[in-house]
């Protein structure tokens, strides 16, 4: 069997279409909404991650600012910028680009962030929401995941789904957001025993570890659905996800590639949280 795959670019394309009309819409009554992205340092792939984000937000018609500071900016100093952006009217969604330099307390100042403004939904505010099924946002990548899985018209009821890693930022909320679809969820991580045992038994495999052919062939049950959020390097520097997409694709029902699968749908979600933001603060 040959997979069908999980086009994350084309799919991006047409939620973005309806972003921007949403923004038009919000324009016309007087409310433009606007993004802050502050960097910190000089990340190389971290500068290429918020110049995607900034220039996703011209493209849907959003404001957006950049905010780059010298990775000797204080702890002090970056959470004053925070709290000016809170108390902007004009800022709707704010994100502080991940890693920060190692004197900074990453966790203070995500929880510095007004939950209102949160649209990486990393805010313990934000977790808890998620957790009991509140409004509030939900973060970008297990968003555009789900978004994914919705695509293809996929029930998940009563299917059994498994998540292999257990970030904060994808693993947790992941599963949480396939529990409150009413899956059956595992979550697998580098202490479980037999993780082939495991994903055998899947009718959904999300895999988020950040390692290369972390899932192969011989672990996929034939028809079941493969979600790649690994972001790798292959020896030749191209690159690829977590799954050995190569041998996978010939099992699986349903696979997203790397590039071209879950990466191009983060920002998406991040740009409809942004809207969202907007329009509940209209
Ligand atoms: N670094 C890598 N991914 C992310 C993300 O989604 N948000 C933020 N703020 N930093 C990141």
């Amino acid at each position: 069997m040959t997979a069908q795959l999980i086009d994350g670019n084309a799919l991006s394309r047409q939620l973005r279409a309806d972003v921007s009309a949403r923004v038009t819409a919000l324009k016309t009554q007087g409310i433009t909404p606007g993004l802050a992205v502050i960097l910190v340092g000089e990340n190389p792939a971290s500068q290429v991650y918020v110049r995607n984000k900034v220039k996703a937000c011209e493209d849907t018609g959003m404001h957006s600012v950049l905010e780059r500071w010298p990775a000797t900016m204080t702890e002090a100093e970056l959470l004053a910028r925070v709290e000016a952006l809170n108390a902007d009217a004009t800022i709707h969604g704010i994100l502080v680009q991940l890693p920060l330099p190692a004197h900074i307390d990453a966790q203070k100042v995500i929880e510095a962030i007004s939950p209102a403004k949160d649209v990486d939904g990393f805010h313990i505010a934000s977790a808890g929401a998620l957790m009991t099924g509140m409004p509030g946002f939900w973060p970008c990548t297990p968003y555009g995941c789900m978004k994914m899985l919705e695509s293809i018209g996929y029930d998940l009821k009563g299917k059994h789904a498994v998540v292999i890693g257990r970030s904060n930022i994808v693993g947790k909320p992941m599963a949480l957001m396939l529990l409150q679809k009413n899956a059956t969820v595992t979550i697998c991580h580098s202490a479980t025993k037999d993780l082939k045992a495991m994903t055998l038994q899947a009718d959904v495999i999300v895999a988020a570890v950040g390692k290369r052919n972390v899932l192969t062939a011989d672990m996929v049950k034939p028809g079941a659905v493969v979600i790649d959020v690994g972001m790798n390097r292959n020896d030749e520097g191209k690159l690829c996800g977590d799954v050995d997409f190569e041998g996978v694709k010939e099992v699986a029902g349903y696979i997203t590639p790397v590039p071209g699968g879950v990466g191009p749908m983060t920002i998406t979600m991040l740009m409809v949280n942004t809207l969202e933001s907007a329009e509940r603060m209209k």
